[in-house]
């Protein structure tokens, strides 16, 4: 479902009923916690003591991944759908270490080099104006800050099958050699990735010191 239009063309998608009840459950909580998270770790190691920015974070599990496993000090967890926020924030009630805000992550709170880590869980393909949020990422990341990030991209979320069971921008997408170029573009190196065919990848990055 679209939330807002400019003269047809999508600035904001939201995730419709079937992508919701995949990623609001504890099979989705565990595939993060054992499957995807152990892989990011294998890429670019924990932040200890870290600020740690996790965008999309969706139901919360991320950010207690990101606290426990990764040892963050303090994680933001923003997510556009406030409803997402709000089953964050009770399943995450009383861990005073993370922080769950309503919030685009093409237009984030936050100040300058204000972040040590950034984990991306499965969201940067969801922003139709990708390139905002990589440039929003960027700017409120320390030089030295680290990207942790699961992507997937063109050749699944505009595979006809899927397009016709998930909601995602159509326009404008990215593989994985794309979304490190982009990357690259804004003066981080690439550290480790790995792939799952065409459709899925993992990596991890570094932003460039001056
Ligand atoms: C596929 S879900 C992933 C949720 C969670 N990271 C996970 O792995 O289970 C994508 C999430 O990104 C959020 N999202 C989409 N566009 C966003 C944006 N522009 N800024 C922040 N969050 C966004 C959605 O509301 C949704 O919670």
């Amino acid at each position: 479902m679209k939330l807002s239009t400019d003269d047809q063309k999508e600035t904001v998608v939201k995730l419709n009923i079937v992508e919701r009840a995949l990623v609001n459950n504890p099979v989705r909580a565990w595939a993060q916690r054992h499957f995807e998270a152990p892989r990011l770790m294998a890429l670019g190691g924990p932040c200890p003591d870290a600020v740690a920015l996790e965008i999309g974070g969706g139901q919360g599990e991320g950010a207690q991944i990101i606290r426990e496993r990764f040892g963050a000090a303090r994680v933001i967890s923003l997510d556009l759908d406030l409803a997402m926020v709000q089953r964050a924030r009770r399943r995450l009630a009383g861990l005073e270490d993370i922080l769950c805000l309503q919030g685009d992550c093409t237009a984030l709170p936050l100040a300058d080099g204000s972040v040590d880590a950034l984990f991306d869980f499965g969201v940067v393909h969801h922003v139709p104006n990708w390139r905002s949020a990589l440039d929003e990422l960027d700017r409120v990341a320390r030089p030295g800050a680290r990207l942790y990030a699961m992507e997937v991209y063109r050749s699944l979320i505009c595979h006809p099958v899927w397009k016709r069971v998930l909601t995602h921008p159509q326009q404008d997408r990215f593989d994985q050699d794309e979304f490190i170029d982009a990357w690259r573009q804004r003066g981080w190196q690439l550290l480790k990735e790995r792939r799952l065919g065409q459709g899925l990848g993992w990596l991890a990055m570094q932003k460039g010191r001056p």
